[in-house]
């Protein structure tokens, strides 16, 4: 069974990107997949600073390292700040991508497991999707994170989706009121889990 981890790239308590990334991973699991809902708010990661780094990588990071690396595929809903993405979610990429550091926190075994910092994105494949009360449904936030996990070496699906006016896009059950919306956002995690089963099988 192929394996999905979604999250979105905000916290907020009422966040249309959270609401977003509970439909996606419903979809995934009615899609057959075994899909992972987490929340960047339960991980206890600061701003990224190379001192506190060197102190030892937050233990979070490196369970957050290994959720990524366990799944085949992920699903990104990022919120769209001044065009681009928010820093939660560069400062969550920047953290997981940096090689882990021992520091006084851990022992050498942690530089040996994720020394390498391309390790939990290399090979991943990763839908993209935004929410946004605006119209353009936070569409120019995706090229961004885009670029960013090219650059590690993850497989970007074509297929994305943008939900505008998400402020009356969802019942109160958390589902998309439009038919339409929620077809976009299967098709999305169909692509996920059809290239993560492919990419993720053993080479010939
Ligand atoms: C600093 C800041 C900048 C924003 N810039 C944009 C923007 O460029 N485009 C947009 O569609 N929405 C923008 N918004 C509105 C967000 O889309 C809105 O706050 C949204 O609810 C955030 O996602 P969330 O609901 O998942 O927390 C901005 C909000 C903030 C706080």
């Amino acid at each position: 069974m192929t394996s999905i981890l979604v999250f979105a790239g905000s916290t907020r308590a009422e966040s249309f990107n959270r609401k977003l990334a509970a439909v996606a991973a419903k979809s995934g699991e009615a899609q057959g997949a075994q899909a992972t809902l987490i929340d960047l708010a339960d991980f206890d990661i600061p701003i990224y600073n190379a001192d506190i780094e060197a102190k030892g990588t937050p233990p979070d990071v490196l369970k957050l390292k290994s959720l990524m690396h366990a799944h085949a595929g992920w699903v990104i809903c990022s919120p769209e700040y001044n065009a681009s993405i928010t820093a939660l979610l560069k400062n969550t990429i920047d953290w997981c991508s940096s090689p882990a550091k021992s520091g006084q926190l851990h022992g050498p075994d942690v530089e040996k497991d994720w020394g390498d910092g391309f390790k939990p994105f290399r090979g991943k494949v990763v839908g993209l999707m935004a929410a946004s009360p605006g119209g353009l449904g936070g569409i120019r936030s995706l090229s961004d994170v885009s670029k960013l996990l090219l650059n590690l070496h993850c497989w970007v699906a074509p297929e994305q989706f943008a939900l505008g006016r998400a402020g009356s896009a969802f019942a109160p059950d958390g589902s998309l009121t439009d038919p339409k919306s929620a077809e976009r956002v299967a098709a999305v995690v169909k692509q996920v889990i059809w290239a993560a089963g492919r990419l993720s099988a053993p080479s010939p």
